[in-house]
């Protein structure tokens, strides 16, 4: 991967996955974009439920679209929302981002003014969850 991705396009995915949100709930319209290894984008809208748990994060949907076609490194991420600062992923979404991103995998939010924020993925969740070794 380039030291700084192209983050325009990725950005623009994860516009338009946002616009395509489904979340009458909330009305919290979330979208998100990865870069994936071959270099494709796959990007994820948050989809809410009427029993509330049963909603799903922009982040996890971008991430199972992109396990689905056979990608599993993700090298950047992109998260849109309409807030200010531009909002950060849920806990849930760092440790599902991070379970198959590198801890350096770059993560840009964004907000539709253009404003933006970027983190390292293992400072959005340091000390994470690990398993005990098997054996
Ligand atoms: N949401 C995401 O899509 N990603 C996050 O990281 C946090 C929250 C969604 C879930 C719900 O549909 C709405 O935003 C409000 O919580």
């Amino acid at each position: 991967m380039p030291a700084v991705p192209d983050w325009e396009p990725l950005i623009a995915a994860a516009r338009t996955a946002r616009e395509h949100a489904y979340a009458p709930y909330s009305r919290f319209a979330v979208g998100a974009a990865l870069l994936m290894e071959d270099g494709s984008i796959v990007a994820g809208a948050n989809v809410e439920n009427r029993s509330y748990p049963v909603g799903m994060c922009a982040e996890r949907s971008a991430l199972a679209a992109a396990v689905t076609r056979g990608l599993r490194r993700p090298q950047a991420a992109v998260v849109v929302t309409a807030t200010s600062p531009p909002s950060p992923p849920c806990g849930m979404c760092r440790e599902a981002l991070r379970e198959l991103g590198a801890d350096e995998m770059p993560v840009l939010l964004v907000n539709l003014e253009g404003e933006r924020q970027e983190w390292r993925l293992a400072d959005l969740l340091p000390f994470r969850f690990e398993l005990p070794k098997p054996g």
